[in-house]
């Protein structure tokens, strides 16, 4: 078999309700499950986050919402990144509730809601130092109140988003809380009651809990993840995800033998030498290539030569091994008492764990284990 994911459903909905119960006081949780939830899966892992006590989803865009309501979700969906005019029909007909920020965008879903009779909800982002989507802090205000009085909308939530909340020091997320704060008590002044204010990624909740708001946002924790080093973690996550291949071939190669691609590395002596059927194209980082590992039977092996699009190859040592073909090789996860964790991969082939499960590809067939349930 070709290489596959699986994913702990049972450990999704534990970090849902770690994440829940870590917060002193009831908010909305808004399970973050863009980018097919971060790799796990979006429609499984909505199902296990709802059943855990989410309230709402969130994704990047509308084609993600469009893809849960067609599967029978039914909770509320934010659409929290872009939009363009050609999909607001699409927003209306599947009840997915964008974030908007330009007047331009906003009446035209205004008038397009009007044209079916209904008033649709929006989030605002209010841009207080990422830089990214939003309105610019000092122009909150002012767009807020003019997106109110827009007759086709439903102005529901305001929210900003961190730029370094996953960083020891918190100066700037306090800054960026300041400017929100601001923009909030504004809009009071000018007698203008938005119900619903959200701020906290993993990182805001994790590392300033005392900053949520009405909703909190997370995403990679609810994966079981943290976005940065722990070293005793006040909320307890379990990954959720492995991910594994087979052992396709068993080879002894002898002494000077290049392995793979552009002959990266070469044999010092005859050594067993495991082929595995996993590659760039499942999404298994080419930065890995003599610098990764994998676990078989328990044991961790290097990473051999350069990782191909389809396969990869293993170093098994020199003895006759108890490796065999068809063997199980755990790329990602845990195997007996051994780990490879996200932040290691991440580590090695020089990127972020959102980054590591988020890129495994669809090649990948996702396995849903569920003891929970069902
Ligand atoms: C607007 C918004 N909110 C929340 C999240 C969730 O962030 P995290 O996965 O760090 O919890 C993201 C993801 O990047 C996001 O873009």
């Amino acid at each position: 078999m070709h290489a596959w994911v699986e994913i702990d459903l049972e450990a999704i909905r534990q970090n849902v309700t770690a994440i829940r119960r870590a917060l002193r006081f009831s908010v909305d949780f808004i399970a973050m499950v863009k980018g097919n939830g971060y790799g796990h899966g979006a429609l499984e892992v909505s199902r296990a986050a709802l059943e855990a006590g989410a309230t709402h989803l969130g994704v990047a865009f509308v084609s993600e919402g469009r893809e849960l309501r067609a599967a029978g979700i039914s909770a509320p969906i934010l659409v929290l990144g872009s939009f363009s005019e050609s999909e607001i029909e699409d927003l209306l007909t599947y009840r997915l509730t964008p974030s908007v920020a330009e007047r331009d965008l906003a009446a035209s879903l205004s008038e397009a809601a009007l044209g079916r009779g209904v008033r649709t909800p929006i989030h605002i982002e209010i841009d207080t130092g990422m830089g990214r989507l939003g309105v610019d802090w000092r122009e909150g205000e002012a767009l807020v109140e003019a997106m109110t009085a827009l007759p086709g909308l439903a102005v529901e939530g305001i929210y900003t988003h961190f730029s370094t909340a996953d960083e020891s020091d918190p100066t700037f997320t306090r800054l960026q809380m300041k400017r929100f704060h601001q923009v909030s008590e504004g809009l009071k002044q000018r007698g203008i009651f938005i119900p619903f204010r959200h701020n906290s990624n993993s990182a805001g909740l994790l590392g300033h809990p005392e900053l949520a708001q009405d909703a909190i946002r997370p995403g990679l924790a609810i994966y079981g993840l943290y976005p940065n080093r722990q070293e005793n973690p006040a909320v307890l996550l379990q990954p959720a995800l492995t991910f594994c291949s087979r052992v396709v071939l068993v080879k002894r190669m002898g002494a000077g033998t290049f392995v793979s691609y552009n002959r990266t590395f070469r044999l010092p002596d005859p050594r067993f030498i495991a082929t595995i059927s996993v590659g760039y194209a499942d999404g298994y980082p080419r930065n890995l290539s003599n610098r990764g590992s994998v676990l078989i039977r328990g044991e961790r092996y290097p990473v051999v030569g350069n990782v191909t699009m389809d396969h990869i190859m293993v170093d098994l040592g020199r003895d006759a091994t108890a490796v065999s073909r068809g063997d199980r090789v755990t790329l990602l996860g845990r195997d007996g008492s051994e780990c490879i964790t996200a932040e290691e991969v991440a580590e090695a082939a020089g990127t972020i764990n959102y980054e590591v499960t988020t890129r495994i590809t669809s090649r990948a067939r996702r396995v849903f284990l569920d003891q929970g349930t069902s």
